[in-house]
């Protein structure tokens, strides 16, 4: 990816903020009654955490984590490392991880069991995007924004040398 450039708008901020509605109507209907812990993955889920957020009616607690599976660019190195844990207790809790994309599924099987040993009552993972063609690990997200082909996805969050997270919608880098 040397002379990158913007691709076309995959999905324009009003089909994901659409979306959101959608899926934040079906977790209140799925945790009808339950409180709800909601687990943003910093830094590409910021925008879809907020979008999620305000469509989850239920009682709700917000926490962030930061893992790490990626070096600087685009090439996974296939470890995860926490680089900040969640500030609060999950234990007894319904978490519902909110991602930016499930690329190789690495970062996420590996964020479920590290919040699974904690003793929450459940945890689901609720992703902007799911890219299945790419998956090397047997992981699944519960609620899928949109699914892409195999391309590298930036804007919404989402970066490319942590460039582009500001893009108010999704496009692929091209070159
Ligand atoms: P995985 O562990 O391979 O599933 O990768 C997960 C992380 O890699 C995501 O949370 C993203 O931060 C990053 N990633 C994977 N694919 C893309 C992409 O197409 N664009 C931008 N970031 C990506
Ligand atoms: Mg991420």
């Amino acid at each position: 990816m040397e002379n990158n450039t913007v691709g076309k708008i995959l999905f324009t901020r009003e089909q994901i903020e659409k979306r959101a509605e959608e899926i934040g109507a079906q977790i209140a209907k799925d945790y009808e009654g339950e409180e709800v812990y909601l687990v943003g993955t910093l830094r590409g889920a910021v925008m879809w955490m907020a979008d999620m957020m305000k469509n989850i009616t239920n009682d709700a607690e917000i926490d962030f984590i930061v893992a790490s599976s990626y070096g600087s660019a685009s090439t996974t190195s296939g470890v995860v490392k926490i680089k900040k844990d969640l500030d609060g207790d999950i234990y007894g809790k319904n978490v519902i991880i909110i991602e930016d994309i499930v690329d190789t599924g690495t970062t996420l099987k590996f964020l479920k069991e590290h919040l699974a040993d904690r003793n929450p009552k459940s945890i689901k993972i609720c992703t902007l995007l799911d890219k299945p063609s790419r998956r090397l690990v047997d992981v699944k997200a519960d609620y899928v924004g949109f699914e892409v082909e195999n391309l590298f996805v930036i804007g919404y969050g989402l970066d490319y040398d942590q460039k582009y997270r500001n893009l108010p919608y999704i496009s692929y880098l091209e070159g």
